[in-house]
C-alpha cells in the first residue's frame, strides 16, 4: 500500500463537516496531520467543541493536533448557519458546553510551519484561515500546500445562502478573492457536484438504533432540507472533498478562470466564470455512488463509532 497522503483539514463543524471528518479519520489512505477550526456553520467556540466530540467518536486512538483558524470574516459581519446546522452546529446531537478558546492555540499558519513535507489542504468552510496565512506568509503556503481542495462556490447550481451564492464563499468573499488571486493549486468542489451527494431520509432514519448520536445530528439537517427545499434527504456537501482524495475518479474537472463577486446584494460571494479571472480547477461532474459507498462502509455502519452517553 502507498504511504498515506498527509492532509490538513480546515473546517467549521457543521453536520456535513462531521461526516467528512469521520470519513477522513476512518480512512487509512489519509494521514490527518491537523484540523484547523474556523467559524462558519457556528461560532468558533462551538466548532472547536464539536471537533473534539467528533474525534471522540472515532474508535481507534486518534492523535491529531487541533488549531484555531479564523474567528470571523476578513471584512464582513460574522453570520452563522444556525437554521441549517442548529445553534450548536451539530443539530440535536448531545454535546458538552463549549469552552473558552485559549489564545495560544495554534492558527493554520503554525500548523503549516510544523509540516516537514508538503500537505494537501482541504477547506470545508469559509477560506478565511487560508487567506490570513496567504496575506501573512504567502511563501509558506507555496512551500507547504501542494494541493488545496475546497468545498466552496457554485457555477450553475442554486446557492445555499442566496440564489447565486454558496455559503462558504458568501461568508467571506474577500478571503476567497485572496485565495483565487494567489493561484495556488486550488481544486474547487462546489455545489454543482456536491448537490448530487444526498443521504436519503430512510438512510438517516436507520441510524436511530445503530448510531443515535449521528442520527441526532443528521435529523436536524433532514428537517432543514425538508423545510427549505422539500427534499426527502440531506445534501452532505463536505463529504465529497474527502471522498475525492480517496477515490480521485469520482470527479471530473475543467480548468476555468474564476472571480468572486464582492458586492453586497444577492450576488455577494457568487463565483463566476471570467476571462480575466484566476485559473482554478473546477469540479463539473461527479459519480455519487462510490462516494456514498465510502460513507456506508466507513462511517455509517452499526458499531463504526463510539456511542457513549455524556455523563
Ligand atoms: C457548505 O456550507 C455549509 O453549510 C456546509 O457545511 C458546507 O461546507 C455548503 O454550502
Ligand atoms: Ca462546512
Amino acid at each position: 500500500m502507498p504511504p498515506p497522503q498527509p492532509i490538513i483539514v480546515d473546517t467549521d463543524p457543521g453536520i456535513d463537516d462531521c461526516l467528512a471528518i469521520l470519513l477522513a479519520l476512518n480512512s487509512p489512505e489519509l494521514e490527518v496531520r491537523g484540523i484547523s477550526i474556523s467559524y462558519g456553520n457556528t461560532v468558533v467556540e462551538n466548532a472547536y467543541r464539536n471537533a473534539v466530540e467528533i474525534i471522540r467518536k472515532v474508535k481507534h486512538a486518534v492523535r491529531v493536533p487541533l488549531g484555531i483558524g479564523a474567528r470571523r470574516p476578513l471584512k464582513r459581519q460574522l453570520h452563522v448557519a444556525a437554521d441549517t446546522h442548529g445553534p450548536s452546529g451539530l443539530g440535536y446531537a448531545d454535546l458538552p458546553p463549549a469552552g473558552v478558546i485559549l489564545d495560544y492555540v495554534r492558527p493554520l499558519e503554525r500548523m503549516l510551519e510544523a509540516q516537514g513535507q508538503p500537505v494537501t489542504l482541504v477547506t470545508l468552510g469559509p477560506v478565511t484561515s487560508l487567506a490570513l496565512v496567504l496575506r501573512a506568509n504567502p511563501a509558506l503556503v507555496r512551500e507547504k500546500v501542494s494541493r488545496h481542495v475546497a468545498m466552496i462556490g457554485s457555477i450553475e447550481a442554486v446557492g445555499t445562502q442566496t440564489r447565486f451564492s454558496e455559503f462558504n464563499a458568501w461568508c467571506d468573499p474577500e478571503a476567497l478573492a485572496t485565495v483565487l488571486a494567489a493561484e495556488i493549486p486550488t481544486e474547487m468542489v462546489g455545489l454543482d457536484v456536491t448537490r448530487k451527494i444526498v443521504l436519503k431520509a430512510s438512510e438517516i432514519e436507520r441510524l436511530a438504533s445503530s448510531s443515535p448520536w449521528l442520527h441526532d445530528a443528521l435529523r436536524f439537517y433532514l428537517e432543514f432540507h425538508r423545510k427549505q427545499e422539500g427534499l426527502d434527504g440531506a445534501v452532505i456537501n463536505d463529504v465529497l472533498a474527502i471522498a475525492y482524495l480517496l477515490q480521485p475518479d469520482v470527479l471530473t474537472f475543467s480548468d476555468l478562470r474564476l472571480t468572486v463577486d464582492l458586492s453586497d446584494g444577492q450576488s455577494r460571494g457568487r463565483t463566476k466564470l471570467d476571462p480575466k479571472g484566476s485559473f482554478t480547477r473546477v469540479a463539473v461532474e461527479v459519480h455519487p455512488q462510490p462516494v456514498r459507498r465510502l460513507l456506508f462502509d466507513r462511517v455509517l455502519p452499526a458499531g463504526a463509532l463510539v456511542e457513549e452517553a455524556l455523563a
